[in-house]
């Protein structure tokens, strides 16, 4: 069953170091995460899997990646210097500030319905370029890759030969001064998106974005976020984006927020290119563009055949890598009772969790929406007893938990149980996967199978197609436990028959089954799933 709430992915990706909070021991950066050690793994994976299937596997794709900076004129032509804004509006009781569009008229502080009229805050985080900071010298930090794309359209067509239709693919940062970044990484403020700007024959437009939309879901599929569970928006006219002609929006199912957009698919005209080039006058565009005094191309294509220039329409495909990640990790994301705990074992633990809840209960030390939540959270897990038992781990990573007393000992009754008869999964795409294999000795202190443990890593590591690890640091149930929870769909176990017969066991993440082959296989074995 995929993760029913945000907060079990939070505390995954806390506990098993995917992600961290950025510049944590400041205290942190109100939406900004670093990636952890198996974070940047799987979301590398993720980037890999994307420019694989639109770059690599296609014959009409070139790759790109423009910088970060760009002339502000960019962001003067493209529209966001005047349109890239939110409704931001101010509590006038408790002075916090609110995207109006996400409130609902009430302030969610502290509840008051004395707000300011929303007014429009611009985006775009500022820099300055240069050892003088003065109004000429500034710069946007790019809050799309996408205008990276139209602006090198022209240099990307003289260099590659291409013929309509083409597109350009680019992963790269964006950043957004977003007003309340919120739900981990879901709404952040530094995010990388992967985007395609496909350009086509005006007229073909509508037949290219039906091809976009099921190939798109054809990849979404590919990573293990299944078709049934997303949503298509197709965008209402009021609601389009001012490049816009028609958009459908993915929307994933996610724990806990519903179904929220993970990727735009837009229809966007000859707006951009159009905006971007000189002389508009003489192209005949179709969108409204504002008249371009400073560039200083046409960004159009030649068609040999009707012997006339043309601004390419574009279909633009962008999804947030962040947001994938977290749809990915919610989709493998499962919690299996391996077997039932005793009744008496149960019964320790619900016993110190309702001493916990009570304790919380009686706090005055906690605000009241977290105490809210920590009550709401703990008789959720009481009521699906034992199948739930896992999830103490998650309300106790739950922000205000740890200053209850009591959690320590709920912590201490609940992990014994927990490891025995719990199992956390992660049921990622090998290809995916932040650890394609662990390699075990039985024991750790004997010499021989360490060294055919150590071998065997390095021979599967070698080629570098998938990261390998060597693990002696626990039991092997322990290990397993382990592996299973970050997702590395095999484990590879030296044993004394190992040192006699030269096999090994190989064990399967999903099923948990062993098989017993030579050594000399395991690379050929691992390497065969995708
Ligand atoms: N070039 C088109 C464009 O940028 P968008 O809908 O604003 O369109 C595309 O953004 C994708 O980028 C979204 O579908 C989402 O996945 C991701 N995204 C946008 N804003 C984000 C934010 N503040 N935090 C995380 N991801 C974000």
């Amino acid at each position: 069953m995929p993760a029913t709430t945000l907060d079990q992915l939070v505390s995954l990706c806390k506990r098993r170091g995917f992600v961290f909070p950025s510049s944590e021991i400041y205290g942190g950066l109100q939406g900004v995460f670093d990636w952890g050690p198996l974070g940047v793994e799987l979301k590398n994976n993720i980037i890999a899997s994307w420019w694989r299937t639109n770059v690599y596997e296609r014959d009409d794709m070139e790759g790109l990646d423009a910088a970060i900076l760009m002339n502000r004129l960019t962001w003067r032509y493209s529209g966001h210097e005047e349109t890239f804004n939110d409704p931001l509006v101010d509590c006038r009781d408790c002075k916090s500030r609110w995207r109006a569009d996400h409130i609902k008229g009430r302030c969610p502080n502290c509840g008051s319905t004395n707000l300011t009229e929303p007014r429009p805050f611009n985006m775009m985080f500022k820099t300055a370029v240069g050892p003088v900071a003065d109004a000429d010298s500034f710069a946007y930090l790019r809050p799309e890759t996408a205008q990276g794309i139209f602006v090198n359209f022209g240099n990307v067509l003289a260099t590659s030969s291409r013929k309509l239709p083409f597109g350009i693919a680019q992963v790269g940062k964006a950043f957004r001064n977003e007003i309340n970044p919120r739900n981990f990484l879901f709404r952040v403020r530094e995010f990388e998106q992967m985007e395609i700007e496909y350009f086509v024959m005006p007229g073909t437009e509508d037949e290219w974005h039906q091809r976009w939309l099921e190939d798109r879901l054809a990849w979404w599929e590919s990573i293990g976020v299944p078709r049934e569970r997303i949503r298509i928006y197709d965008v209402p006219p009021d609601e389009l984006a001012h490049y816009s002609k028609r958009t459908f929006d993915l929307m994933y199912d996610y724990p806990t927020l519903g179904y929220e957009e993970v990727e735009g698919i837009a229809s966007r005209t000859d707006y951009d290119l159009g905006s971007h080039s000189r002389d508009q006058e003489m192209l005949n565009l179709t969108a409204r563009t504002n008249p371009n005094r400073d560039s200083t191309a046409r960004l159009t294509f030649y068609d040999p055949e009707s012997k006339r220039h043309v601004v390419p329409f574009v279909i633009e495909p962008s999804a947030g890598v962040g947001r994938c990640f977290l749809a990915v990790l919610a989709e493998a994301y499962d919690e299996q009772m391996v077997k039932a705990p005793p009744p008496e074992r149960i019964g320790a633990v619900t016993d110190a969790l309702e001493a916990f809840l009570k304790s919380v209960g009686r706090s005055d030390k906690l605000a009241p929406e977290t105490r809210d939540a920590l009550l709401e959270r703990g008789q959720a897990i009481l009521a699906g007893a034992p199948e739930t038992m896992p999830q103490i781990e998650t309300l106790l990573a739950m922000p205000g938990a740890d200053q209850i007393e009591l959690g320590k000992k709920l912590r201490g009754q609940a992990q014994g149980p927990i490891d025995e008869y719990f199992r956390t999964v992660l049921h990622l795409k090998p290809h995916l996967a932040p650890i394609r294999v662990a390699v075990f000795p039985l024991k750790r202190n004997h010499e021989g199978l360490v060294a055919m443990a150590q071998d065997i890593r390095r021979s599967i590591q070698t080629g570098g197609f998938f990261r390998t690890v060597y693990d002696d640091t626990g039991a092997i149930g322990r290990l397993y436990r382990r592996q299973d929870e970050i997702g590395t769909p095999y484990c590879v176990t030296v044993d004394f028959q190992s040192l006699d017969d030269g096999t090994v066991t190989v064990r399967d993440r999903d099923t948990m089954q062993q098989v017993r082959i030579p050594a000399s296989e395991v690379r050929a074995y691992v390497s065969r799933s995708s």
